[in-house]
């Protein structure tokens, strides 16, 4: 596609920038829904975020920006909104920009997330959840699970305190559901999810104990690479459902088109 004065930019920021793969992503959605918009990589360090940050306030043209690391917490204090969760978790992933240059933010990681298990007819509403991380993106996801109507959430840690903190700000903004600390053992829950970076090389450990996992037991993964890792290799030999990490990357891919570009896709 032709890019002239209508087109519609928007940018991802990160630093390192070489290896972001997101443009390709979304220009390809841009372009299969015939929206005259782009996605530029911008590299940005730290220290030069507010100044960058200015800048895009005063471009016209500019629909909004993608946030990566390592900008997603300092962005928040330099938006004018942040959506209620975005500001609970502490992070913003991506950023829209309304005509008079104002700076909305949302994180998008708990919804892409959410939305991957909703397309595989994974139920959340009353069901119990186990979720084992308490990082960046378990923290996205905790808040999008107890959101929709998750009745039992257990989260799990390796540095238990950071599980505990979670739970305690999870369980502010989501009353209804109940909240547990948990161990390495899952048993007992419908939906088991691995928000760790654990997986993501060959010889990490497994981030839970398999053993007790039952057939019953549906068992979903954030790692997008390798399609298949050691816990969900596991799951399936105990008969578990399995859900990969690919379709939350997909659905995060898909709301931040329409949010950069206001289309829903085709
Ligand atoms: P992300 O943004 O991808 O969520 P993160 O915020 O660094 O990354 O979180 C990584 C998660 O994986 C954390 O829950 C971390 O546990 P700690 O909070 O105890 O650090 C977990 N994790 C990473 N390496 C781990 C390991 N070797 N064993 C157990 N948990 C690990």
């Amino acid at each position: 596609m032709e890019i002239t004065g209508n087109t519609r930019i928007s940018a991802i920021i990160a630093d390192p920038i070489h290896h972001v793969k997101t443009p390709q992503g979304i220009n390809a959605r841009l372009l299969a829904n015939h929206v005259d918009g782009v996605l530029v990589p911008v590299h940005v360090s730290a220290d030069e975020l507010p100044a960058v940050v200015n800048g895009f306030r005063a471009m016209k043209n500019l629909q909004g920006f993608i946030v990566t690391v390592p900008h997603k917490s300092a962005i928040l204090a330099l938006c004018d909104e942040v959506e209620e969760d975005a500001q609970r978790i502490g992070a913003v992933n991506v950023v829209r920009r309304d005509e008079n240059g104002r700076l909305r933010g949302y994180m998008l990681d708990g919804e892409g997330f959410v939305a991957g298990l909703k397309g595989a007819n994974i139920p959340l509403a009353n069901q119990t959840a186990y979720l084992a991380g308490a990082g960046g993106a378990a923290n996205a996801i905790a808040f999008a699970l107890a959101k929709n109507g998750v009745k039992q959430l257990t989260i799990a840690n390796r540095t238990a305190e950071k599980a505990e903190d979670l739970i305690d700000r999870v369980s502010k903004a989501y009353p209804k559901c109940q909240y547990q600390l948990g161990s390495r053992d899952p048993s007992g829950h419908n939906l088991v999810v691995n928000a760790t970076s654990l997986g993501l090389r060959t010889e990490d450990a497994l981030p839970l104990d398999t053993e007790p996992l039952t057939p019953d037991q549906t068992v979903a993964e954030i790692i997008m690479q390798p399609a298949e890792t050691a816990l969900l290799a596991a799951a399936k030999s105990k008969g578990c459902q399995v859900h990969p990490g690919l379709p939350m990357l997909q659905n995060q891919l898909a709301l931040m088109t329409k949010i950069l570009a206001f289309i829903e896709e085709e």
